[in-house]
């Protein structure tokens, strides 16, 4: 391989750009020439790719987004503006492609495989952790300090004013990055819908209440942004349970923000593994990088596509434990 180039697509997520740094920087001192797309794959469309030296990803490891930008890229869809995009591919002659996303931009990279053969490596981020194939993705762990950051500090409000919080938090339709909050936050409950039967306002209120009458003076409900929605809910818990209960969206601020060390490792890692696994693959072939555990895993893309990376039960009841 002589050029390879390096794409972030979907959300962003704090740590892509530890992770460009390492594709860019590996990919150079491998000996191979790195181009980045700019706005994810309607930047391929559109023939947006320069060249990058080591300077151009100077100064971005402590930053959150992506340098390169990114798009929910929908007209990549459509099969012809796909051959657009492969041919600038050819022209350019790009001979490997690392692709810095979430679960679609995975399948979007697989099928630039598949129609195009152009070998390709994916490095799983996203703030949500539901990339099957990896315990963690880029950007998780920052997502979740966030997050833990706001509870926090709401518990103090909560705490002062004798209230109920129920705290919503992002993830799509995976409830992840609740689970994470919830548990290091001390939530009382949390809703996440893979456990839709626990989504029960009542028998929510009910349990509450129990706690109130054991004496605590406030709750915190963490909500997954999958599971319902915190403002309908809020008011409705209020007229049940009979005392305050207010509510907090935290929205956008999980997805941008500083990376912790454990995200730009991760991002510093998931590069360099990447381009020392594009560089060995051949025509057709797709691969993903990942974590089982603590230890470093490659994947075969084909083997893992249209699989579902499921919660963990376990830290799901041992939160039900703490929270009695
Ligand atoms: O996938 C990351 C994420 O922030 C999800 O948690 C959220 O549901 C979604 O993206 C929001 O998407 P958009 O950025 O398109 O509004």
């Amino acid at each position: 391989m002589k050029r390879i180039a390096v794409i972030t697509t979907g959300g962003d997520a704090p740590g892509m750009n530890a992770a460009i740094r390492a594709v860019v920087r590996s990919g150079i001192s491998a000996g191979v020439e790195v181009f980045g797309v700019e706005e994810g794959y309607t930047g391929l469309i559109k023939n947006q790719f320069v060249e990058m030296k080591s300077t151009s990803v100077s100064g971005i490891i402590n930053r959150g987004g992506t340098i390169l930008r990114t798009v929910r890229a929908k007209a990549f869809h459509e099969k012809n503006n796909r051959q657009i995009a492969y041919a600038f591919l050819k022209a350019r002659r790009i001979d490997g492609i690392v692709v810095i996303g979430g679960d679609g931009s995975r399948e979007g990279m697989y099928t630039i495989t598949k129609e195009s053969l152009i070998p390709s490596a994916f490095i799983p981020a996203s703030i949500d952790n539901d990339v099957y194939g990896t315990d963690y993705t880029v950007g998780f762990d920052t997502a979740v300090n966030t997050g833990l950051d706001a509870i926090d500090r709401i518990r103090d409000t909560a705490a002062s004013h004798e209230r109920i919080f129920v705290v919503e938090v992002m993830g799509r339709e995976h409830g992840f990055l609740a689970l994470e909050i919830g548990l290091t936050g001390g939530a009382e409950a949390i809703l996440i819908p893979e456990f839709k039967d626990d989504v029960n306002l009542l028998k929510l209120c009910k349990f509450l209440r129990a706690g109130i009458n054991r004496g605590k003076n406030s709750s915190i409900v963490v909500m997954a942004e999958g599971a319902g929605s915190a403002a309908k809910m809020a008011p409705e818990m209020e007229k049940i349970i009979g005392m305050e209960v207010r509510y907090s969206v935290l929205g956008y601020i999980q997805r941008g923000g500083t990376p912790t060390a454990f995200t730009r490792k991760l991002g510093l890692t998931y590069g360099y593994e990447a381009v020392k696994t594009l560089l060995k693959l051949k025509k057709g072939q797709s691969k993903m990088v990942g974590m089982n555990g603590s230890k470093l895993s490659i994947a075969e893309v084909s083997k893992l596509i249209g699989k579902e990376r499921k919660v963990n039960k376990e830290m799901y009841n041992m939160n039900k434990v703490f929270a009695t």
